[in-house]
């Protein structure tokens, strides 16, 4: 154990995202002795990792972030250098239906992180970070033009953003005011292999191939900025090792689309995939009644990322996207996996 230079913890590395970045840690570091900490909700997926179980610098802990005396006792026996919290609640529909869940998880179990970090080190924060991955959602909504920068004040409409927002600034907090060491990110839209589908990609992906209706909320013509995972995922390794003491890092593809256009790219991919005649999956989009505090166009300046850490994204839209479907395509067992049992629950409830 005294060959590992660094223990980490990633929280919620079970996750979409998260197990992109714990593979990358795990595979590129192997000095690192990295500890994935994931309370395996309807979100985490251990077959996510199934490939890394064997690597001796990689660790799971099955645990609830919101458990205060098991983060204490965690940290305590493991004393991690430092941590890169993923976990939380992250589908916006579920917040507008069970906000005390998020403020719970991405609040609370937040804090309970914080000062289990603090009371491990003590005022010794030589080499020690706290980084939280949060969302570009805290900045609120743009109109048809602007973009968010690190300054742009945060103006949060779903309770989902609303506590992403107010565990940023606890971390944020704890900095100022106990000197804990900590970067933020702020990132746009993520998508690709491993995306739960009760987000828009990958369940349009999951109806197309079941022949459902897509359902595209109100007009359609909401604005997100999206990035392939496999770009945050080398953002995240940048920050957490270049990044600097109490900065905020906004992380973004520079590839806006309406949702409408996003679809009719998907629908068209998705019929050559798939050998349907062309158009076929265009004709499955409906549009249903619109998600309430709908925020209209997301849109990152991710230049600060860019000049200061030399990270740019390298994977342009139309071939993450298809290399997202062709994951989907190729991991149907998975998609069986996690779209049966509650899944069906959850879906009648937010689209019957
Ligand atoms: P996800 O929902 O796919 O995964 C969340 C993970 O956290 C799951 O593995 C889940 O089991 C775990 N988790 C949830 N509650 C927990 C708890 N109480 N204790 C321990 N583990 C718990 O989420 P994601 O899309 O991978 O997002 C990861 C992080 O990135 C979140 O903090 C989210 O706010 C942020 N983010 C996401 C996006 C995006 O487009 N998906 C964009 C910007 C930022
Ligand atoms: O911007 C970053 C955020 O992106 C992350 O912080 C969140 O964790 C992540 O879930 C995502 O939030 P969005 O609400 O933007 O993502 P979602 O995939 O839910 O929706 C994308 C757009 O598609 C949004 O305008 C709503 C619309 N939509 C979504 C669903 C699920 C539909 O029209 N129909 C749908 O069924």
């Amino acid at each position: 154990m005294n060959n590992y230079r660094k223990k980490i913890l990633i929280t919620g590395g079970a996750g979409f995202i998260g197990s992109h970045v714990v593979r990358l840690f795990v595979e590129k570091y192997p000095k690192y002795q990295i500890y994935n900490l994931d309370a395996l909700t309807y979100a985490g997926n251990l077959e996510n990792l199934k490939d890394l179980e064997e690597r001796p610098n990689y660790n799971f802990i099955k645990g609830d972030i919101n458990d205060e005396k098991f983060i204490i006792n965690i940290f305590s026996r493991h004393e991690f250098d430092g941590v890169i919290h993923l976990a939380a609640e992250s589908h916006v529909d579920r917040s507008i239906t069970d906000p005390l869940a998020f403020v719970r998880t991405n609040v609370l179990g937040t804090m309970n992180l914080l000062n289990a970090f603090k009371n491990t080190w003590d005022n010794d924060y030589e080499d020690k970070l706290f980084y939280h991955i949060s969302t570009d959602e805290v900045y609120g909504s743009l109109g048809e033009s602007g973009l968010f920068t690190e300054t742009t004040s945060y103006d949060p409409n779903s309770p989902y953003s609303a506590s992403k927002a107010s565990s940023d600034h606890f971390v944020r907090a704890y900095g100022e005011t106990y000197g804990l060491p900590y970067v933020i990110s702020n990132c746009s839209n993520n998508y690709g292999p491993n995306q739960f589908p009760e987000k828009l990609i990958p369940l349009f992906i999951n109806n197309i191939l079941n022949n459902k209706p897509l359902p595209v909320y109100g007009d359609g013509n909401y604005t997100r900025d999206w990035l392939y995972v496999l770009d945050h995922a080398r953002a995240i390794d940048l920050i957490y090792h270049k990044g600097k003491n109490k900065e905020t890092y906004n992380i973004g593809g520079f590839n806006e689309w309406k949702n409408i256009d996003l679809v009719k790219l998907l629908c068209e991919q998705m019929d050559e995939k798939i050998n349907r005649e062309k158009e076929s999956s265009e004709k499955l989009i409906t549009y249903v009644k619109d998600r309430p505090g709908h925020d209209l166009r997301y849109a990152i300046d991710a230049s600060k990322i860019k000049i200061e850490l030399g990270w740019e994204p390298s994977v342009t839209f139309e071939e993450g996207l298809s290399k997202t479907i062709d994951w989907y395509l190729s991991n149907e067992d998975w998609l069986m996996n996690v779209t049966s049992g509650d899944y069906q629950k959850y879906y009648l409830k937010q689209y019957s």
